[in-house]
């Protein structure tokens, strides 16, 4: 039996290439190798306000950006969180055996709670949440960014604590992340992140961007004061520029240093806008195709809900039974 891949991405804010070639790029190449869930967290996402019909249509966005990105709807099941019960039901059981001092610690809760006068309980929950998703499939390999890494730590120190409590239950999964893609950084600033969240214009190069707004958006992107391309001193502008051109084209180290060693930053700023426009092109038009289909999309999530509910009911029962709950299976 192929062993159980498991991600989440919030139906928050736009798709861009640093989610693509950081993430789903690498997803799509994996996922034969595995049995494969991709799951829309909008769980996760309503710890923050969201306005329902923006998420709902923003889950159904995500849905057609992952099969036009390349993920295959009839090997890998791809599902709204909130349609599958079992991850709900879970994270109560783990909310009850998780001390609060380990969610207190976690980073991103420090930073998404400085400062602010009012804390939602599902910020502090959110992390348990993501065991949840992960341990009720009983995956074994998480593909997370760096930045996920304490979560994922934290949902191997909740299954083991739910193990040692009740007995074997849960499969702890793996703390190797071993999917890293590019990790590309933001436009107008390249020593941070490409993020959903941020909001200046020339940013991020979302996945349904048209090429204009994809060849504005990368000639004005952040260089540095060299006047051309020096890959012994490049600063981190033109190093993320040069790896978003890398990614897409998969070209090697030394086709990278043959063709851009020495160009003026103009023609590399062409250069790399050209390569992400015909990258994208192809996720474009396949994202088209289906969507001029408005029952396509829904019936995916059907189906993918469909696919993995046995497994959720099966950790869910037996999550209950281990714990004493009643059951009427
Ligand atoms: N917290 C993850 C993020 O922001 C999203 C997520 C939720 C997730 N549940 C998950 C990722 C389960 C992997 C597995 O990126």
């Amino acid at each position: 039996m192929k062993a159980r891949v498991l991600s989440g991405v919030q139906p928050t804010g736009n798709l861009h290439i640093g989610n693509y070639l950081g993430a789903l790029k690498n997803w799509v190449k994996i996922q034969y190798d595995y049995e494969s869930i991709f799951c829309i967290v909008d769980l996760h996402a309503i710890t923050a306000y969201q306005k329902p019909e923006e998420l709902r249509s923003n889950i159904h966005q995500l849905a057609a950006l992952f099969i036009a990105s390349g993920i295959d709807p009839k090997h890998s099941s791809i599902l709204a969180q909130s349609s599958v019960p079992g991850h709900s039901e879970l994270a109560w059981m783990f909310t009850c055996v998780t001390p609060l001092g380990w969610l207190e610690r976690m980073t991103q809760f420090k930073a998404k709670s400085e400062g602010q006068e009012i804390i939602g309980d599902g910020i502090l929950q959110y992390p348990v949440l993501m065991a949840a998703d992960i341990l009720l499939y009983q995956a074994k390999i998480v593909p997370v960014g760096d930045d996920q890494r304490q979560h994922l730590e934290l949902t191997r120190d909740i299954a083991q604590r739910f193990n040692s409590l009740y007995g074997e239950t849960f499969v702890i999964p793996e703390t190797k992340l071993p999917l890293v893609g590019a990790r590309v950084m933001g436009l107008d600033d390249p020593t941070a992140k490409m993020s959903k969240s941020a909001t200046g214009a020339g940013h991020a190069i979302a996945l349904l961007d048209d090429p204009s707004a994809i060849r504005k958006k990368i000639m004005r992107a952040t260089t540095d004061s060299n006047p051309t391309v020096n890959f012994g001193n490049a600063g981190p502008g033109v190093v993320n520029l040069l790896s978003i051109h890398q990614a897409f084209t998969e070209w090697t180290d030394g086709q990278m240093r043959t063709h851009f060693e020495g160009m003026r930053y103009g023609d590399l700023k062409k250069t790399v806008a050209e390569a992400v426009v015909e990258g994208l092109a192809p996720i474009q038009a396949k994202y088209k195709e289906i969507t001029a289909d408005p029952g396509y999309v829904p019936s995916i999530l059907k189906e993918g809900a469909a696919r993995v509910s046995p497994i959720a009911q099966e950790t869910v029962e037996l999550t209950k039974k281990r714990m004493g709950l009643y059951s009427l299976a």
